[in-house]
């Protein structure tokens, strides 16, 4: 069986106690911390930015999966991997210039996302894989933690599975718990964010390996 990656979103986190929260997954076996960039613009609410990336770069080894939920993500990218995004993945409705900021990340030598919202089509992506090292498909409007997961989106992995993109991981987030993420994983998901099933479960432990192997 392929490898499941859990990258815990620190949205549901006590943000008063982030470090803590932190070393909280990475002792119960997360790969990735998620972090989710929201201006207030593309979406409605507003989070956390770039001097927490970099705060929070400080107090974990695991590689910082940035989300950036943001208009212009042109003028951002570079600050983002300056402070410590291993993974940097805007949204193709946010961007101008899709292919040249994917390009531009992976000049900096890390890892290119892209990401599409519930009502964009899977095959807007077509003609950029070959600069995508990883696509975030959401299943749920993205902007807030703790929302019902949408059957219909996470069908979009299918159709990036049957393309067999071997170089491409496929991430998918919203409304992921211990049963949604049968469904994920079943549809080729590598990667699965999960932020309020993790962070208001007693035993996060148990809630990773539980999104790892659902039985
Ligand atoms: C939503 C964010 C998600 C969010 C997931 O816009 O991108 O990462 O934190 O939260 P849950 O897992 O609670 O749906
Ligand atoms: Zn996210």
């Amino acid at each position: 069986m392929k490898k499941i990656y859990i990258a815990p979103s620190i949205l549901s986190a006590d943000f008063a106690f982030l470090a803590r929260d932190i070393k909280k997954v990475e002792k119960a076996g997360a790969d990735f911390i998620h972090v989710d960039v929201m201006d207030g613009h593309f979406v409605p609410n507003i989070t956390i930015g770039i001097p927490v990336v970099k705060s929070i770069k400080k107090v974990t080894d695991l590689p910082l999966d940035v989300h950036l939920m943001i208009d212009n993500p042109e003028i951002y990218a570079d600050k983002f991997i300056d402070n410590g995004a291993n993974i940097l993945t805007f949204h193709y409705e946010a961007s101008k210039n899709p292919k040249e900021l994917l390009k531009k990340i992976k000049e900096r030598n890390i890892k290119a996302g892209i990401s599409i919202k519930p009502k964009t089509l899977p095959n807007v992506l077509d003609d950029l894989y070959d600069y995508i090292d990883l696509i975030l498909v959401m299943t749920v409007e993205p902007g807030f933690g703790g929302q019902k997961f949408m059957p219909e989106c996470a069908e979009k992995l299918l159709y990036y599975r049957n393309k067999h993109l071997d170089n491409i991981m496929l991430e998918v987030d919203g409304g992921i718990d211990e049963k949604t993420s049968k469904t994920v994983i079943n549809n080729g998901a590598d990667i699965l964010v999960a932020g309020s099933y993790i962070y208001n479960s007693n035993d996060i432990k148990k809630a990773i390996s539980s999104l790892k192997n659902p039985n």
